[in-house]
């Protein structure tokens, strides 16, 4: 065990994902925290997660956690709902203490669970995630520790994240693929009144979710969930603030090319970046 490399006092937050998906959290917390410092870390390279092993899952999760906190990150977000449901639990429990316990790594699947107390009518909530996120079961846990008796029904979407990663949100496949995905999470539970996007990438099909979803359900705005979230919980946590430095920027870094990110980032962003490369 190599330990934390960077113990410096004062770091920017770090927000992790497999690949893009995570620039839709990014995006609100660069709204709501214009002072604070962040690093993205895409690993782009080993992107898609949600079709791998939780082994795997955790094995590149830890990985690049550790390479943030070799950066002076001393706050991680998983912005990845696949990381967060594999992965986050054992690094919370078993990692930290070992590596670095002052430093924190906080995930999306818990906040989006907990919000849905204040979506749902009738207790009858949808979710659709990777084919990972959906076998961890995590929201299932996690929505009846807040909802005992809500009636969740789960919808693995594998070819959205493809879909996304290779920019097609817009083509005649997209638009077969969550038509059939979404078809089938309401044949399944037709009074699904709250549906949670269990991954980062799918807002980014928001209009072909929206033209395949009743009217009347609600589609949980994960970014801003995951951001009101982390503003309480620096509210909450003055020791873990205090450790955010506040200069108002932002790196990004992938594990594949930055001139393939720097691109295919701008589908995501609306101002251009510039990224380095991260090797393990
Ligand atoms: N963006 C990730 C998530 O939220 C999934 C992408 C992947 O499969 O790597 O689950």
């Amino acid at each position: 065990m190599e330990p934390v490399k960077n113990a410096s006092s004062k770091g920017p937050i770090g927000v992790f994902d497999s690949g893009y998906g995570g620039l839709t959290i990014l995006n609100e917390f660069l709204n709501d925290f214009p002072d604070y410092d962040f690093i993205y870390l895409g690993d782009n390279a080993r992107t898609p997660y949600g079709t791998r092993s939780f082994e795997m899952v955790y094995r590149y999760t830890l990985q690049s956690v550790l390479k943030l906190f070799d950066m002076g990150v001393h706050l991680v977000i998983l912005a990845c709902n696949t990381a967060s449901a594999k992965a986050l639990r054992t690094i919370q429990q078993r990692d930290l203490p070992r590596y670095d316990a002052a430093r924190r790594v906080l995930g999306v699947v818990r906040p989006s669970a907990e919000q849905t107390v204040n979506f749902t009518q009738n207790r009858h909530i949808g979710v659709l995630g990777t084919t990972g996120t959906v076998q961890s079961m995590s929201y299932i846990l996690e929505i009846c520790k807040f909802l005992p008796d809500a009636v969740v029904t789960q919808q693995a979407c594998p070819m959205w994240v493809p879909l996304v990663e290779n920019n097609e949100t817009d083509s005649e496949g997209a638009d077969f693929f969550v038509r059939r995905d979404l078809n089938l999470l309401f044949s399944r539970d037709a009074e699904i009144d709250t549906l949670i996007l269990g991954c980062t990438h799918y807002p980014l099909l928001m209009p072909l979710i929206q033209k395949y979803t009743p009217a009347h359900v609600k589609v949980l705005p994960q970014g801003e969930i995951v951001s009101a979230s982390l503003k309480d919980y620096l509210l909450r946590h003055p020791e873990i603030d205090k450790k955010c430095t506040k200069n108002g920027t932002c790196r990004f870094f992938t594990t594949e090319s930055p001139e393939k990110f720097d691109e295919a980032s701008s589908v995501f962003l609306d101002f251009p970046v510039k990224s380095e490369r991260l090797h393990f």
